[in-house]
């Protein structure tokens, strides 16, 4: 397995991969890996085929956290990630830093100042709560594209909108790569697994299934009663959540899981999303209804 740090070390590696006629599958990842990149790091290795190659990406990218979010605390173990990398078969780990990602970022004038912006899907939801957010993944995930010219892409459904909001960047801008989302992985108490749960201690790992059994009720609510109004819905979800001490919703969403359009009567099909604190730690789920 080869790690690999420079933009053009890893271009002209995928270069030669491409004139060899080799596939190229690409899992962008923030490190900390769990069980549930491992699962996307398999449907690259399945999509790319046993003479293809697979790469997956290890970077914090501090353009899609805002200020005030967990960019410095984010949890890092590349020696750990990288561990668990070479048992998977992966052929190389790409791993830039800071200044190659975003040379003089911070100078004025800056010599990074080219953004990718999607001007719908992001702007509910994961969108409306974290402003800057969407526009730092599109960024670093088209510059992904470009430096490890990927032929297929996969992505987890944990972060449905995010998903989307790539497809759509890789239609209007004419990326040659297939974005692929994978179903999202959890724990045996429904709990979807993410390097954030790392940060829930003692009795909040339990408090945090309440995404999962809320999502739950939902569903079979919504399987019940067929049409069921979303604010009606939005209010029980609300208090369902806080039943737990410390979880308090930071939103709910009904949509359409195509155009990401609210949906103000929910029947089964409905997409939903949502977006809890737990203590201090924000988690997301979502799934269809
Ligand atoms: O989903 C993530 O881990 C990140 O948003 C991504 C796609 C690796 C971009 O930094």
């Amino acid at each position: 397995m080869q790690i690999v740090s420079s933009n053009a070390a890893m271009q002209r590696l995928a270069k030669k991969w491409q004139r060899a006629g080799a596939l190229i599958g690409l899992v962008p990842t923030m490190g900390f890996l769990h069980e549930g990149h491992l699962s996307l790091v398999r449907e690259a290795r399945k999509r790319a085929g046993k003479r293809g190659k697979v790469v997956v990406s290890i970077y914090v990218n501090p353009t899609q956290f805002a200020p005030t979010e967990d960019f410095s605390k984010y949890p890092r173990d590349l020696k750990r990630d990288l561990k668990l990398l070479r048992v998977e078969g992966v052929d190389t780990v790409f791993v830039p830093d800071d200044k190659e990602m975003y040379p003089d970022r911070r100078d004025v004038p800056a010599r990074f100042s080219t953004y990718v912006t999607e001007e719908k899907l992001s702007q509910t939801m994961e969108g409306a709560s974290r402003p800057a957010h969407f526009r730092g993944v599109t960024t670093v995930v088209a510059k992904l594209f470009n430096i490890v010219l990927p032929d297929v892409a996969v992505f987890g459904q944990k972060d449905f909108q995010q998903a989307a909001i790539i497809k759509r960047m890789v239609r209007d801008l004419n990326f040659p790569v297939r974005i692929i989302v994978a179903p999202t992985a959890r724990e045996p108490d429904g709990l979807a697994m993410s390097s954030r749960n790392k940060y829930l201690e003692g009795d909040l790992r339990r408090q945090a299934t309440v995404l999962w059994r809320a999502m739950r009720a939902t569903k079979v609510a919504v399987k019940k009663i067929k049409l069921f109004s979303a604010a009606v819905l939005k209010r029980d979800v609300k208090k369902w959540i806080e039943t737990e001490p410390d979880a308090r919703l930071d939103y709910v969403e009904f949509f359409d899981p195509e155009t990401l359009v609210p949906i103000t009567e929910v029947s089964p099909g409905t997409h939903m999303a949502l977006a809890v604190f737990v203590g201090k730690t924000r988690l997301i789920d979502n799934g269809r209804l």
